[in-house]
């Protein structure tokens, strides 16, 4: 499966990920976008500053995953997930081209390459070596990746415009590996028996961090008005997190022989009980 996904990214022989929603089109401009072109000027504005946002986004977690290439390097992974998270770093550049090019489509013109930032890489609490990187590939690819497949799962099946869609699924195809990759990681001998005591500790503290945006307010995001553009409400967005959670994340580290307990009884209150009893 890996060597697969390898030899299609280097052979640069998969078609632009625009085909997804046109397969006859020969260039990006010939794909027909009806929900797009329909949308005010002032909307699409709003909607080319997201995905052009997001574009730099992708760029972080593209420096994200290199730090993390470079700290599993230097503490030891199999090989499989060395293949996975360094491709990581080329996926991430790609869905920041995605991005860009969608914004472009939104604004109407060319695309615009996000300018460089600088990242916040995570301390957690000061913690160095073997921990570091095994915490830092859970709350990364455990964590956020598996939720954030479930969330890009939600918004492709919410939206209409066709490129939305393709977009969505592209980056889809590449996150389901960056989530998986965190699971081989902690089912791997590099994750030692002292560890897995250990990281019960940690868990809800990385669950909260993550999560402290989606929670931290109760009012509608603004982007909740596009809909159709794939824009989850927080609302659905609460659900999706805490579905996934729930059926996905608690058990995988119950198949990985940490114990998540309290990090259940967080989520509970945390997502509020009406959340919990609509799941
Ligand atoms: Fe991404
Ligand atoms: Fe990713």
């Amino acid at each position: 499966m890996v060597d697969v996904l390898l030899k299609k990214k280097r052979t640069g022989k998969s078609p632009p990920w625009w085909q997804r929603a046109a397969p006859k089109a020969r260039t990006f401009e010939e794909v027909a976008d009806p929900v797009i072109d329909a949308t005010p000027a002032e909307d699409r504005a709003e909607l080319a500053a997201i995905w052009q946002n997001r574009a730099g986004l992708e760029l972080r977690v593209a420096s994200t995953f290199s730090s993390l290439s470079v700290e599993l390097l230097e503490t030891g992974a199999t090989q499989g997930v060395y293949e996975v998270v360094s491709q990581a770093v080329r996926d991430e550049v790609f869905h920041a081209q995605i991005s860009a090019e969608l914004a472009a489509r939104y604004r109407g013109g060319a695309a615009v390459w996000p300018d460089p930032e600088p990242n916040n890489y995570p301390t957690f609490r000061g913690s160095k070596g073997v921990l570091h990187a095994t915490l830092y590939i859970v709350t990364e690819c455990c964590i956020n990746e598996t939720t954030a497949c479930a969330i890009l799962e939600g918004s492709i099946e919410q939206a209409e415009s066709p490129l939305v869609k393709a977009a969505l699924t592209t980056i889809l195809s590449d996150e389901i590996d960056h989530a998986r990759v965190g699971w081989a990681h902690l089912a791997s001998p590099w994750v030692t028996p002292e560890m897995r005591a250990e990281l019960p500790s940690w868990l809800q503290w990385l669950h909260s961090a993550n999560n402290h945006d989606l929670l931290g307010d109760d009012a509608p995001l603004p982007r909740e008005k596009y809909p159709t553009h794939g824009m989850l409400s927080r609302r659905r967005a609460r659900e999706i997190t805490y579905a996934t959670l729930v059926d996905i994340i608690l058990p995988g580290y119950r198949r990985a022989g940490i114990d998540p307990s309290a990090t259940e009884e967080w989520a509970r209150t945390a997502f509020k009980p009406e959340l919990a009893a609509a799941v």
